[in-house]
């Protein structure tokens, strides 16, 4: 029978998927600037970007720091994040109602990548890595402060203007007779787009 794996290979495997979620990010993030209506949403995910193209940097040192080849493995966990964002972003929705949904997307993302860098963070002080947890430590934080600065802009205005926009939407659709076409798709009032 092969050797049972150990914590260190398990932390190199993680460092692995994390490497490679970061560099899916490099390529999500320029999407959803792009998609953004917000200014200062898109300053936001452009910023994010920059700093995902250190945390790539740093998981590089990192890597160095423990004798191991820079490596990634497919992060299943994080495709599967931008797969929904993606979808969501093919969907006609008014402004401030795609601003909140990128958000709500990017903020997927960042809870997912604090989850593995917190592990990560764990189990590089168990294993006596200090400066990785240095490193790692740093990226943890811009991750967080990602976050933060999303839930302030939606929390700032953008879900209360998609708010306001849902509300007028039913106004103008209650007057339409029964039976009488608006037109328009039930925007806000069906349940076939989950
Ligand atoms: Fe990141």
């Amino acid at each position: 029978m092969a050797d049972a794996g150990t914590l260190h290979d398990a932390f190199i495997d993680e460092l692995r998927d994390a490497y490679d979620a970061e560099k899916q990010l490099t390529k999500a993030l320029p999407k959803m600037a792009k998609a953004a209506s917000s200014p200062d949403l898109r300053t936001a995910f452009e910023k994010h970007l920059e700093e995902t193209r250190g945390q790539i940097e740093r998981l590089e040192q990192v890597f160095e720091s423990l004798d191991e080849k820079v490596r990634g493995k497919h992060c299943e966990g994080i495709a599967g994040i931008i797969e929904e964002g993606k979808s969501v972003m093919e969907e006609d929705f008014d402004d401030a109602t795609m601003d909140a949904c990128l958000i709500a997307g990017g903020q997927r993302a960042e809870h997912y990548e604090m989850a593995a860098y917190g592990t990560l963070i764990a189990w590089a002080k168990a294993l006596g890595h200090m400066d990785a947890v240095d490193l790692l430590q740093q990226t943890l934080d811009e991750e967080k402060a990602a976050d933060e600065k999303l839930s302030e802009l939606a929390e700032g205005d953008i879900n209360q203007t998609a708010a306001e926009a849902a509300h007028m939407d039913e106004d103008e659709e209650e007057p339409v007779a029964a039976g009488e076409k608006s037109g328009r798709s039930p925007k806000g009032k069906s349940n076939s787009r989950r």
